[in-house]
């Protein structure tokens, strides 16, 4: 009974991880698979070396008490201790080093055709550049990734201050943005759906700040939503981006078809569209955004934009009603 019970108990602890928007062990996509059935086969072997090295363990420990051949006892420590794990352990390695090809699927060149994102790893939020497949760029986003279902994309990742990882566990393994060159790996979403990712490299305290949304749609819906975002004339509300304006918050944020050209911090075009805001901190509301607005600080211990709760009464309010609606 107690054995059962904390059995259990030790059990549901990792298989809580395994479904989620961001599980390595839910894979949404061909490479995700791959670590996923590497993970269950390793789990396999590891637990038939764990049985019999306990198998050994618990034989040997009886051996003193009681009549035994010494010529048997050698060949279960032989068998059990040695052979059989260096079997398994080999087995195991050429499993790996057969599935490794599979494992790695980036590209340094790029593949003519594949579509490309380029994603920016940033203390403490993610800059992502939509390119057409010849490379030349169409708009710039933030901390959401939108992809089509059914297509290898082929994301560049760079970064301008310290490392940074780019991971979506449940489309597959993660890769390094690194100050100076240029990382690429290429990830395919197989079904619909909205997925996490996550920074995977300490970056500073807000590291366990640094999400990001990816969303995979149909292709039909991703075109769609290309075009709809490449469109620089939308409906705004005027009052709202002068008070946006007034306060300077365009020297470091752009609003596609707007005088808010900064590149410094996340291009907030269609921010109001998002699923989360901060990098994948606070939901999307008017609330969370005049929140972040007034002291970014508290929200992201490290951030780069200073604090903003001098502006008079109603201004923050004004500019996060403004945001939200931006779509
Ligand atoms: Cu960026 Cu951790």
């Amino acid at each position: 009974g107690a054995v059962l019970r904390a059995a259990l108990l030790f059990g549901c602890i990792p298989l809580s991880s395994c479904s989620g928007v961001q599980s390595a062990l839910d894979p949404a996509g061909p490479e995700a698979a791959n670590v996923a059935t590497l993970f269950y086969v390793m789990l396999v072997g590891g637990s038939l070396i764990w049985i019999g090295v306990v198998g050994v363990l618990a034989y040997a420990s009886r051996l003193g008490r009681e009549p035994h051949s010494e010529r048997m006892a050698g060949w279960v420590i032989l068998l059990c201790g040695a052979v059989g794990p260096a079997v398994i352990l080999g087995a195991l390695l050429s499993y790996a080093v057969w599935l490794m090809p599979n494992l790695r699927p980036w590209t340094s060149s790029g593949e003519p055709g594949l579509r490309q994102i380029e994603v920016t790893g940033e203390q403490f939020w993610w800059r992502a550049r939509y390119l057409d497949p010849s490379g030349a760029p169409l708009f710039e986003a933030a901390n959401e990734i939108v992809m089509p279902v059914g297509e290898r994309v082929l994301f560049t990742l760079k970064s301008p201050d310290v490392i940074h990882s780019f991971w979506i566990p449940s489309l597959g393994g993660k890769m390094d943005a690194i100050p100076g060159r240029i990382n690429a790996v290429t990830l395919e979403a197989s079904k619909a759906g909205l997925y996490r990712g996550a920074c995977a490299e300490f970056c500073g305290p807000s590291h366990a700040l640094m999400a990001f949304t990816v969303k995979a749609v149909e292709p039909a819906a991703f075109e769609e939503w290309l075009d709809e975002r490449a469109a620089v004339d939308r409906p705004s509300d005027a009052e709202g981006l002068a008070v946006f304006l007034r306060h300077g918050c365009g020297a470091c944020h752009t609003i596609a078809g707007t005088q808010a050209n900064g590149e410094i911090g996340p291009n907030l075009t269609a921010v109001g569209a998002r699923e989360t805001i901060a990098a994948g901190t606070l939901p999307n509301t008017t609330e969370a955004i005049a929140r972040f607005i007034r002291n970014p600080e508290e929200i992201k211990p490290g951030v780069h934009m200073p604090a903003f709760d001098m502006l008079p009464d109603g201004d923050v309010e004004m500019i996060a009603a403004y945001l939200k609606g931006l779509k």
